[in-house]
């Protein structure tokens, strides 16, 4: 299978349409290019297609329409550039829409047109995709807006490139998990490593990844709230309230499985944990999929979850086949995880929906059960570790005790989160990050208040700090 590409469109796609530039000076780069094509850069080899057809009216040379090329294709990383000099009357046989370059570059550079995309602003980019089974996204940048009336392709419409390469990298994500490849995406709590939940094969590679024991369930992760009885059987009424409530978001009920869940995921128990991330790419991604996404935080097992897309490269890089950049996780620790087969619903590890909150829609006491018998992997006294080793303090003893191991001679830190629970949930892994690659051996933490999400912070301080 060759690699897929994306064929851009120059002019009022990735600079600023000015009619005919001669001078590479006088190319601007559209707001938000670079970051745009960076998320697609590991997945996808880029070209340029482009009618420059003031070369045929001579209002500007060949070399002239070249050197913007070249500074161009210089400044994002570009391939190879296709420059069509001619105007449409000259009938020529490269011209968009005709795929005449797709296909030269199919068969020069081996691109799999058949999971590469188009992105234009013009209707004749969206007709060129489809005159060789490739995918576009029609952007109403440059004269995308004049011109839609004309669109007649169906295609996926946005407001510029930013949002293009976030619908690529979504739909780039579901095909890669449809294929039976892992991708790590974001979620609202922290990154997790995805394979298709009904590929027994891709799910038994997560755990050949992340080093995780293949007895430790999976949470199964979908779209939206109608999954549910897709997914679990026997489902309580009180999860129904629950899922109307906090799904999207950070919750995972532990339910009675249905019969499509297969054994590699559950690690062979009778229940399924189910989640709807409330991250847009993550839905995104799971809507262009279709399925449920078996996924763990992307981490190797035992250590610190990411909460990054740099996070995920620098433990996992070269072990999975997409990484779908999300930006910073919003919240920062897990899902909270509900058990509602027992008698009561109970929480097996706390997380980003309060206790509190649950209460309130439960309308009684759920008590926090962690510890005990061990049926969940975040459940095991010692996880989310960082390399040093971490002692436990009060926000105010926290500082004057890395201050005395220094004293001993220690390369010791600490960390005392100021600001709301939220923040701190926020900034907590990546806090614990920054104290390994400090290179210091041990961080001293001011342990929150339990209240709100201070317990979730307290619950994985604790087991970062159990040895
Ligand atoms: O926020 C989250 O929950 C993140 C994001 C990626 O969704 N995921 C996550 O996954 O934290 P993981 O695998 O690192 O932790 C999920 C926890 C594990 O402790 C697992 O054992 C438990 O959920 N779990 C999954 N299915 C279960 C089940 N059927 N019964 C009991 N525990 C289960
Ligand atoms: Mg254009």
């Amino acid at each position: 299978m060759g690699r897929p590409a994306i064929f851009w469109d120059r002019d009022g796609t990735l600079i600023e349409d000015r009619g005919d530039i001669a001078d590479p000076s006088e190319a601007v780069l559209m707001p938000r290019t670079k970051e745009a094509l960076a998320r697609l850069r590991d997945a996808f080899d880029f070209y340029i297609v482009t009618n420059q057809s003031g070369v045929a009216r001579r209002t500007i040379t060949r070399e002239q329409a070249e050197s913007v090329n070249a500074r161009v294709a210089r400044e994002l990383d570009v391939r190879n550039v296709y420059t069509c000099p001619h105007r449409a009357e000259d009938a020529c046989e490269c011209r968009k829409p005709k795929p005449f370059f797709l296909r030269k570059a199919e068969r020069e550079h081996g691109v799999d047109l058949a999971r590469s995309w188009v992105v234009g602003d013009h209707p004749s980019d969206a007709e060129l995709a489809a005159a060789v089974g490739a995918r576009a996204v029609y952007v109403l940048s440059g004269h995308g807006g004049k011109h839609r009336a004309d669109l007649k392709t169906a295609c996926e419409v946005v407001d510029e490139i930013g949002a293009a390469a976030e619908h690529i990298a979504c739909a780039h994500a579901a095909d890669t998990l449809r294929a039976g490849g892992l991708v790590a995406f974001p979620t609202e709590t922290v990154y997790g490593l995805g394979a298709d939940a009904e590929n027994e094969a891709a799910v038994r590679r997560i755990f050949a990844v992340k080093g995780r024991p293949e007895t430790h369930p999976l949470i199964v992760h979908v779209a939206g709230g109608a999954a549910l009885d897709g997914w679990a059987s026997a489902v309580p009424d009180v999860a129904r309230r629950l899922a109307a409530r906090f799904w999207p978001g950070p919750l995972t009920m532990i339910l009675r499985r249905a019969a499509r869940v297969p054994d590699a995921v559950t690690g062979g128990q009778g229940t399924v944990g189910l989640r709807v991330p409330a991250h847009p790419m993550a839905l995104a991604m799971l809507k262009h999929f279709g399925g449920g996404v078996a996924a763990p935080s992307a981490n190797r097992f035992g250590r610190v979850s990411p909460t990054t897309a740099q996070h995920v490269r620098g433990d996992l890089l070269g072990d999975v086949d997409f990484v779908l950049d999300g930006g910073a996780c919003a919240v920062g620790v897990e899902s909270t995880i509900v058990d509602l087969t027992g008698a009561e619903p109970a929480i097996l590890r706390p997380g980003g929906v309060t206790r509190e909150a649950l209460e309130a829609e439960v309308g009684r006491a759920v008590p926090v059960r962690t510890g005990g018998e061990v049926r969940a992997a975040g459940m095991l006294t010692s996880h989310y570790a960082p390399r040093a080793e971490v002692v436990l303090a009060s926000p105010d003893e926290a500082e004057p005790r890395a201050a005395a191991l220094r004293a001993q001679g220690r390369r010791a830190t600490s960390i005392v989160f100021r600001g709301s629970a939220e923040e701190a949930a926020h900034g907590l892994y990546a806090a614990l990050r920054e104290v390994d690659a400090g290179g210091f051996d041990v961080v001293v933490v001011g342990v929150p208040d339990e209240r709100g999400l201070g317990l979730a912070i307290a619950d994985r301080l604790r087991k970062a700090a159990h040895r």
